[in-house]
């Protein structure tokens, strides 16, 4: 079979699936066409025209219609005498660029908000009152949320509240009116698929494996250059990497850009690259235009379903939309939202963006808008934590101070603590063990299947067994691996390879499976990138922030993202803040922690040293009150470990807690 045989579907094919009023009621479609006629709205009429011929049941529809292609004559008539491009992103962009300001009405009925708004959030409702575009520049747990609920109840106009993760939009459809509606961008592209991927919920909601694409393209082992195996799973996961990376991403198509450079690969000669490139390409593409098939079994999945609504263009029919936590946001999203017509209120904290390694975009640094504000003061933690806070955004380059809560009392310090938070998976697991061995029930956030099934890895590979865990894409044994972690390319992997190294993945494994609930533990266990938008009273933080940070080396300071990160970390506690000395004293006195150096000498000699494995640090710890099963065979054993590298962005980031 030919995979390019296959022609991909071109955006403009879902023009005609366009139904952004399909979740809206007849009585909404009424309010909307007395609204549209009088603004001779040419698109909107269009629309719902469009709507009502799946309206049929209605028995008003044939009257609404009627009116509707009436006013439609005359919208056409007027615009006969603009000059509009017909071209669909033409027409899109136009809609934004022409955008004029919302018209703010009073509220039907008067909502008396829980709290007595702050200045600055006073100053955020006037300029969201005048219509315009708006940017609320937050610091962590200064009341987003309440503030853009404070805006809505101010208006009559219908809104709508857009956040990324379901957590988030719950929270926050207790606190809004019924005048705005709450959903996640993900909702909104499920509403509007078209009603034949609905045949079969799975199709659109199924994650597509490449366990299932081994089987359905009957992929087998491939060779590539002279020496790089590729098993059927890594190829199938090459493709649908390939395919996430391209629906997060606001391209019309999927481009080589889009292809990852993944494990082994990374140090293969160019003519082996650009053929594993060519040929995640050819796949990616087929495997693409069969989930946008309607009646092909693979499924489209939540990421692919966003980018079916992305590419058709859709229009959000509201009056005003409200992106939260907006420093975060899929480039579909942001496109979409660009797009609009509406009003835009984005609102975010600029330094808790942690997720550009995954290609997210921090819209509030990249898009303008008219009107931005500030919302400074937390209502999370008193001035302790806020000057430390303000500390760490002064080295991001910003002015204005984080403020504490005068109500409430912040101290940093040492703690027994209800949550820690590491910088890395692997410190996670060290803070287990240590618990478990105290005593303690600890609930690690987040999937442990991945951890659990790159150790699965580990053990396959020593056995000389290819595995199957897409974390050693191209490797053949596990001292590959080793040797790997000790060059740029596979300075991501340091952490986990000494890890394993140290305590043997058995006993990691074992660690793991003693995690327990959340409800019923008595400590949380996180990494920084799992605790964003949770808090704790107390907390503790690891010492490995900071320690993958190219700066380290060449002295130019940590890399801003591990600085945000930190950021993150350290505003999650409302009372008692423990932070280790060595963050500390680069708060306060920008001293950088150490990091682990490489010994190039004790290194070569590393290499010679062992055919199974040639990097240990130290001792095994073994938890007491409980029998795990025995560590590894000893093995060699050095003092250093394979120096932390900077960490490449988007490779693998779950291993570095993301
Ligand atoms: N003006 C205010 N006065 C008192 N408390 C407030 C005010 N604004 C917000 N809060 C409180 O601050 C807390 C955090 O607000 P929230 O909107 O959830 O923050 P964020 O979205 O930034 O995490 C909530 O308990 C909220 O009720
Ligand atoms: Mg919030």
């Amino acid at each position: 079979m030919q995979l390019n045989d296959i022609p991909q579907l071109h955006p403009t094919e879902f023009e005609a699936v366009q139904r952004p009023f399909i979740s809206k009621s007849f009585k909404e479609l009424e309010e909307i066409f007395d609204k549209a006629s009088r603004g001779m709205d040419h698109e909107f009429l269009t629309l719902l025209d469009h709507e009502l011929t799946f309206r049929q049941k209605n028995q008003k529809t044939p009257a609404l219609r009627k009116d509707v292609a009436r006013s439609l004559a005359k919208a056409a008539a007027r615009q006969a005498d603009f000059f509009v491009a017909s071209a669909p992103v033409t027409v899109a962009r136009s809609r934004a660029a022409g955008r004029a300001p919302a018209k703010h009405t009073r509220p039907a009925s008067r909502r008396k908000s829980k709290f007595q708004p702050t200045d600055e959030q006073d100053a955020a409702l006037q300029a969201f009152l005048k219509g315009q575009s708006l940017k609320i520049n937050a610091f962590a747990g200064s009341g987003k949320t309440s503030t853009l609920q404070l805006l809505s109840n101010a208006t009559g106009l219908r809104g709508q509240y857009l956040a990324f993760n379901k957590s988030i939009v719950t929270d926050a459809e207790e606190k809004f009116s019924e005048t705005i509606d709450c959903s996640t961008s993900h909702s909104l592209a499920f509403r509007a698929a078209p009603s034949g991927y609905k045949r079969d919920i799975g199709k659109l909601t199924n994650r597509c494996t490449a366990k299932q694409l081994v089987e359905v393209l009957d992929l087998k082992r491939r060779k590539f250059g002279d020496k790089y195996a590729i098993t059927p799973d890594s190829q199938g996961y090459l493709y649908l990497e390939t395919i996430r990376r391209y629906a997060q991403s606001a391209d019309d198509e999927i481009g080589p850009q889009h292809v990852p450079v993944l494990g082994a690969i990374r140090t293969a000669p160019e003519d082996v690259r650009d053929e594993v490139s060519s040929f995640g390409l050819e796949g990616a593409r087929h495997v693409w235009s069969r989930m946008l098939s309607e009646h092909d079994p693979l499924p489209l999945g939540h990421d692919g379903y966003l980018k079916l609504w992305g590419l058709s263009r859709p229009i959000i029919a509201t009056d005003y939309i409200m992106l939260d936590e907006a420093q975060d946001t899929n480039p579909v999203v942001l496109d979409i939202l660009q797009r609009q017509r509406a009003q835009l209120i984005y609102v975010g904290d600029r330094y808790q963006q942690i997720y550009e390694w995954r290609g997210a975009v921090n819209a509030m640094e990249s898009i303008d808008t008219e009107a931005s504000t500030y919302l400074t003061t937390s209502f999370r933690f008193g001035d302790a934590v806020a000057d430390l806070a303000t500390k760490m955004l002064l080295k991001l380059g910003e002015r204005q101070p984080v403020k504490g809560n005068p109500l409430l009392m912040s101290r940093i310090g040492k703690t027994n603590p209800n949550a820690i938070l590491a910088r890395t998976n692997a410190s996670t697991i060290s803070a287990v063990i240590e618990a478990l061995d105290e005593g303690r029930k600890p609930h690690l956030v987040g999937d442990k299947s991945e951890l659990m099934d790159m150790l699965r890895g580990v053990q396959s590979l020593r056995n000389e067994e290819p595995s199957t865990c897409p974390a050693f894409f191209g490797f053949k044994l596990w001292n590959e691996v080793v040797e790997f972690a000790r060059t740029d390319e596979g300075a991501h992997l340091v952490t986990f390879v000494n890890f394993v190294e140290k305590r043997g993945e058995k006993q990691l494994m074992w660690a793991l499976n003693r995690t327990v609930d959340e409800e019923k533990a008595d400590l949380v266990i996180s990494t920084g990138h799992k605790s964003k938008g949770r808090e704790w009273k107390s907390v503790r933080l690891m010492d490995d922030f900071l320690r993958s940070s190219p700066g380290d080396k060449k002295g130019g300071g940590p890399d801003p993202a591990e600085m945000r990160l930190l950021y993150v970390a350290l505003t999650r506690a409302k009372e008692v803040l423990e932070v280790p000395e060595q963050i500390l004293q680069f708060i306060e006195r920008d001293i950088l922690p150490e990091c682990d150096k490489v010994v190039e000498d004790q290194q070569r000699t590393a290499k010679k040293a062992s055919s199974t494995s040639s990097i240990v640090s130290q001792p095994l710890v073994r938890p007491q009150r409980s029998s795990p099963p025995s560590p590894l065979p000893a093995i060699a054993v050095r003092s250093e470990s394979v120096a932390e590298r900077p960490v490449r962005k988007r490779i693998m980031g779950w291993l570095f807690g993301k």
